[in-house]
């Protein structure tokens, strides 16, 4: 067995901290799961972590802001990565309506979520967290089709749910703390895991996708699966443009599993 993943809280920009674990990925090194706080007037949490971290979620959400003053939660998509800790967060946060779209609603409804407690938000609609308002954008990559990211243009932030995760040999505070060919290698490693739809995509059309967010010119990528990265958005980009040509993921089957856990 694993231990229970440590999390950590560290201050990203002045009014966002990043909630980081690092999950192994036996055979392929680590994957980062970050949730992120932003302290607006109406202050948001960006996603839930996994459920493993359990009470040690809520004792780091706690130390980068009090949840009773939570507006909004914003679910990136239902992944258990994302959602894991959501019922406590809720019960610690009585205001808070938690963000997603129709369909992540849906599912969130599977998962036991009232209705009274969603706001719905489509790509291109913005959230209103005070002084300024947030921008919903359908990130280029992605595992689920609610998957909704978020762009601060008054901070140059984007919040880019799974797309731009790497997995990496070994945790990293930074994404400039990788080894620029691990992290090439590495974020179109996760891309062919997690969206293996890509290579079936007409190129062009990718391309103009990730000249979307180039055209948001984000001064930092806060990705739920990679250490924070500020003025490298040209670089994730440039990695993420040859993933749809990188060979398909395949994973280990049983044997080659149970070999894993032998060793
Ligand atoms: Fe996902
Ligand atoms: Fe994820």
């Amino acid at each position: 067995m694993t231990a229970q993943p440590m999390i950590t809280q560290t201050p990203v920009t002045p009014d966002v901290d990043a909630l980081g674990t690092w999950l192994p990925v036996p055979g392929y090194g680590v994957l980062a799961v970050n949730a992120f706080v932003i302290r607006a007037t109406r202050p948001v949490l960006v996603d839930t972590g996994p459920a493993v971290l359990g009470d040690a979620f809520i004792q780091a959400l706690e130390r980068a802001i009090d949840p009773a003053r939570l507006e909004w939660i914003w679910l990136t998509h239902p992944d258990p990565d994302h959602v894991g800790n959501l019922a406590a967060v809720l019960q610690r946060a009585p205001r808070a309506r938690v963000v997603t779209t129709f369909l992540g609603m849906g599912k969130l409804g599977l998962l036991g979520l009232p209705v009274d407690r969603v706001h719905l938000l489509n790509p291109g609609q913005s959230l209103d967290v005070g002084e300024r308002r947030l921008l919903a954008v359908a990130p280029p990559v992605f595992d689920a089709p609610e998957s909704t990211g978020l762009f601060d243009p008054s901070t140059g932030a984007l919040f880019s749910a799974d797309c731009f995760g790497a997995l990496l040999p070994a945790p990293a505070a930074g994404a400039a703390d990788v080894a620029p060919e691990l992290l090439r290698a590495g974020m179109i490693g996760w891309a062919t895991v997690d969206a293996p739809w890509l290579h079936r995509v007409d190129r062009g059309r990718f391309r103009e996708s990730l000249q979307a967010v180039a055209d948001l010119q984000p001064k930092r990528i806060l990705s739920s699966h990679l250490p924070p990265a500020s003025n490298m958005t040209a670089t994730l980009l440039g990695n993420l443009a040859d993933a749809p040509d990188a060979p398909p993921f395949v994973g280990p089957d049983q044997a080659a599993l149970e070999q894993m856990l032998a060793a």
